[in-house]
């Protein structure tokens, strides 16, 4: 069963899954073709929804993701963002289903630091403050879950790199963030690492991304140098984070969550190839 899997990586993580042969029950709050509609801040729709279909596995992305808007909207956010999981973990034990737990890079950001699965969270944002809760509650609820760190996901239309090449293609500045740096991660390195941790019933936190911390500039010139775009569009600009919520630099060290896995993910100029299929 899949929470979210009407949204951007939902969408494309359900029919990953069912192309490699899992058989997928996707949930979403609104109704869609092929989607059961679920409001999951309500407990009794998501204990009707796992007695009615009995997964072995809920994979729990549903959530609000817009970090602005749940830095405004502090007690909506939050009984979505942990309130579902908080539910979820409840149902989980009651059911014996194991859950893994969508979460994110933005746990850390207090602090530059090449953030290990298990360092202490030190979240600057509602949004982060949320995702690191889900992962307590389910720690000390859960003794069969994974949890799922990620950062910046490349793969599908309206990412990072489709936005650049949209405005260099159209002869637009295209003003880059220098002093904001997250690891980009590659949805074809993301979803084989959650089917390997799926399918050999791996246990605790794992670092699933890419293998390098950019900054959006950095991340940006790359994008124009491999499409043979023109680099001279893009402006490097410095954020204001007097102003802006987001933690200036979060690095996610794979390294551990690599080796259990058994998987070495490219460097960014190396899978941008993959991404000619979606960007105009
Ligand atoms: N995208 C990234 O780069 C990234 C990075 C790190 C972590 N993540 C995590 O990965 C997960 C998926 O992210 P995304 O980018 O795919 O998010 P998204 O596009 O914003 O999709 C959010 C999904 O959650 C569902 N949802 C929200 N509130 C709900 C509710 N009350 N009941 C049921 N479903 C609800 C939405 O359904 P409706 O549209 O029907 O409301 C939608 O399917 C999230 O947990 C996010 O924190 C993403």
């Amino acid at each position: 069963m899949i929470t979210g899997a009407t949204g951007a990586v939902g969408t494309k993580l359900s029919s990953y899954l069912h192309t490699i042969g899992h058989q997928i029950i996707p949930v979403a709050r609104m109704p869609r073709d092929g989607v059961i509609a679920a409001d999951l801040r309500n407990e009794a729709a998501i204990l009707r929804l796992v007695k009615d279909y009995t997964p072995d596995l809920i994979l729990h992305l549903a959530a609000i993701t817009d970090l602005n808007f749940c830095e405004q909207h502090q007690a909506e956010t939050h009984i979505t963002n942990y309130g579902i999981t908080e539910i979820i973990t409840r149902v989980c034990l009651e059911c014996k289903t194991r859950l893994l737990f969508f979460s994110s890079d933005y746990v850390f950001g207090k602090y530059d630091h090449s953030w290990q699965e298990d360092d202490p969270p030190c979240p600057t944002t509602q949004y982060g403050m949320d995702k690191a809760a889900s992962e307590k509650i389910i720690q000390e609820r859960l003794t069969n879950y994974a949890i799922v760190r990620t950062a910046q996901l490349y793969g599908f239309t309206k990412d990072f790199v489709s936005l650049v090449c949209n405005a260099l293609q159209s002869k637009q500045e295209f003003h880059a963030f220098a002093n904001l740096v997250n690891c980009p991660t590659w949805i074809g390195d993301l979803f084989p690492m959650v089917n390997t941790i799926i399918t050999n019933n791996l246990e605790g936190i794992f670092h699933c991304v890419g293998p390098e911390a950019l900054s959006r500039y950095q991340y940006a010139c790359i994008i124009a140098t491999r499409f043979n775009l023109d680099i001279s569009y893009i402006k490097p600009i410095n954020l204001d984070f007097a102003i802006d919520i987001r933690p200036p630099i979060v690095r996610l060290n794979g390294t551990s969550t690599y080796k259990i896995l058994q998987i070495s993910p490219n460097k960014l100029q190396d899978n941008l190839h993959f991404c000619f299929p979606y960007i105009n």
